[in-house]
């Protein structure tokens, strides 16, 4: 049995479609924060089998999901080819979010590194002499071919997944924490998410990214993320949180564009996605507030302020953006 702990991410740079499905390849390089306070438990039993035959099952928060069971299982076969001692076992997987699944806070990021991770702890009982950087990079593989996001949920901070030519190191099959300087303004950011809608969406990211193939703006958002990419790369350093704010708002509608316009079309807002967009435009021009928000792909926001601001901005969150909300997330870029 081996048990471990991921967190969440979010990110600033969206990764958006891929180039290839079965092996998550994305379309760009994205890069996200690491949430604290946000967080996936996963225990991983596994026995040995008695017959040839594979057998699964899942409990999340105490309760059997058979709902859950095909991800997990293309995931097991996705991964067999790397990790061919899992062969031997059948598993049972007991995991916990502290927060809401499927509802816009990568809950499936969390937890597919979560379990990546207990499988890489799997694979140290085996290997004694495997190396530390060796096992987060394969954690961080493995995550990929769960979810691809979930591969950026391995390290805290600031992580890179996706080969972009301005990031040393950065490449398709795993993430790598952020190699550059960056701005002490950029080291302790809050984090508050929304919950506008905490029921699990109807229109999951894999067909959003399947969108992407023959979208008529992919092009353009490809472009667009790579430049957008080199931008942030000297904001972090220089610390221009404005700067900062304005890019990542920016990220954050391009997702919900190119959702708007793919073909079928959706729609993840919900009204009250935008009235807190519009009070907090508001409160930024009255206040000069350091204060932006960023989506997933759901309805829900994720405030983004430096620290010193906790106390004023907080305060303004509970009294001006509470009732556009069912419950608010007091979190941290970690
Ligand atoms: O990892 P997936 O397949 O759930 O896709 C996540 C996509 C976004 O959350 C919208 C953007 C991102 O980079 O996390």
């Amino acid at each position: 049995m081996v048990t471990s702990k991921s967190h969440s991410n979010i990110a600033l740079i969206k990764y958006w479609g891929k180039q290839n499905n079965k092996i998550q390849i994305p379309l760009n390089s994205s890069i996200s924060y690491s949430l604290g306070k946000v967080y996936t438990v996963t225990r991983l039993i596994y026995q040995e089998k008695k017959n040839k035959k594979l057998s699964i099952r899942i409990f999340f928060s105490g309760k059997e999901k058979t709902s859950f069971l095909p991800k997990i299982l293309e995931f097991f076969h996705r991964i067999s080819f790397y990790c061919s001692y899992l062969r031997n076992w059948n598993f049972i997987i007991e995991t916990y979010n502290n927060f809401p699944h499927s509802s816009g806070i990568a809950s499936s990021a969390s937890s597919m590194s979560a379990l990546a991770l207990c499988i890489m702890k799997i694979e140290k009982e085996l290997v004694s002499s495997l190396k530390e950087d060796f096992f987060f990079e394969k954690a961080s593989f493995l995550a990929r071919l769960g979810s691809g996001s979930a591969c950026r949920s391995i390290y805290p901070g600031l992580v890179v997944w996706g080969y972009h030519k301005s990031i040393k190191g950065s490449n398709n099959l795993y993430a790598i924490p952020y190699p550059y300087e960056v701005h002490s303004i950029f080291t302790k950011i809050e984090n508050t998410i929304l919950i506008i809608d905490d029921n699990p969406k109807k229109i999951l990211s894999s067909k959003g990214h399947q969108l992407m193939n023959n979208h008529p703006y992919a092009r353009e958002r490809l472009k667009c993320a790579n430049q957008n990419m080199n931008r942030l790369i000297s904001i972090l350093k220089i610390g221009d949180f404005k700067k900062f704010g304005e890019l990542i708002e920016h990220e954050a509608l391009t997702l919900h564009a190119m959702i708007m316009t793919s073909y079928p079309y959706f729609l993840w807002m919900k009204p009250n996605t935008l009235n807190v967009i519009q009070t907090v435009w508001d409160f930024r021009k009255h206040s000069n507030k350091n204060i932006y928000f960023t989506l997933d792909a759901g309805a829900n926001v994720h405030l983004l302020y430096p620290i010193q601001e906790k106390k004023f901005i907080l305060k303004w969150i509970y009294s001006d953006l509470f009732f556009f909300c069912k419950k608010i997330i007091e979190s941290f870029c970690w």
